[in-house]
């Protein structure tokens, strides 16, 4: 598919190699995203793929190589920037949903909001809104507790969306779910992505996900692989 659009996210020769080891978990790795765009990365544990989404979203720096947002490079902002820059413009989504327990579903998705300084009906209408959107309209004001784990999930979807951010991370986002609702909440996350015209990263070992998905890469070797 041609994709004129701009570059979202791109990486140029990253390298990551933790203190205290010798080893490298990631060598060399160089690609871009466009707008719209959605990514699998798949490898085995322990291959770097929650590594590499960490860079990706500024929760750690590489040992070398840089990463752009929207062209800015990132080694040359401060922290304070670095921090606007992931509340504004990232969202993520993890294995475990870490919703607050003590917080109803909407609740849970007005607080990234509120943490911006969005007015708070705003933000619950943003978050019936996306609540709904994700079938959970019956469930706005219920606990965490009271939903199942697909449910949980899509909450924390909604949540990493609330902000529109443009690149949506997530690191093995199905990863608790069984078989039927994996595929089900994996349909949820593309659609909710794509409807914000958002860059989505999904690291996942499933692969029956990653064929509904742009682009494929492996992570082998500390390398990034492009699936054909
Ligand atoms: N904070 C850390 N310090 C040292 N080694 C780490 C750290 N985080 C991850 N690693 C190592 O980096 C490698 C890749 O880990 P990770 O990125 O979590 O892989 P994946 O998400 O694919 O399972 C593993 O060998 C892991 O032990
Ligand atoms: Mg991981």
């Amino acid at each position: 598919m041609l994709n004129n659009s701009k570059t979202v996210i791109e990486l140029r020769h990253v390298g990551k190699c933790y203190s205290g080891t010798n080893s490298s978990v990631l060598n060399d790795v160089s690609f871009s995203i466009k707008k719209n765009e959605f990514i699998t990365l798949l490898g085995p544990s322990g291959s770097g793929k929650s590594t590499l989404l960490h860079i990706m979203g500024l929760l750690d720096i590489p040992t070398k190589g840089n990463i752009f947002i929207n062209n800015q490079r990132i080694s040359d902002i401060d922290d304070d920037q670095k921090t606007k820059l992931r509340l504004k413009k990232l969202g993520f989504v993890y294995q475990y949903h870490h919703l607050l327990q003590e917080f109803s579903a909407v609740e849970n998705i007005m607080l990234p909001q509120l943490i911006l300084g969005k007015n708070k009906k705003i933000a619950r209408e943003k978050s019936e809104y996306l609540l709904s959107k994700l079938g959970l309209a019956e469930k706005i004001n219920a606990m965490p507790s009271e939903l199942s784990g697909g449910q949980k999930q899509r909450v924390a979807i909604a949540r990493a969306i609330a902000n529109d951010p443009e690149i949506l991370l997530a690191d093995e986002p199905t990863g608790n779910l069984d078989h039927e609702t994996a595929m089900l909440v994996f349909e949820d996350l593309i659609k909710a992505a794509r409807f914000n015209q958002m860059v989505a990263v999904i690291a996942t070992h499933n692969e029956e996900l990653s064929e509904k998905t742009d682009r494929t890469y492996y992570i082998s070797e500390g390398y990034l692989i492009e699936k054909k």
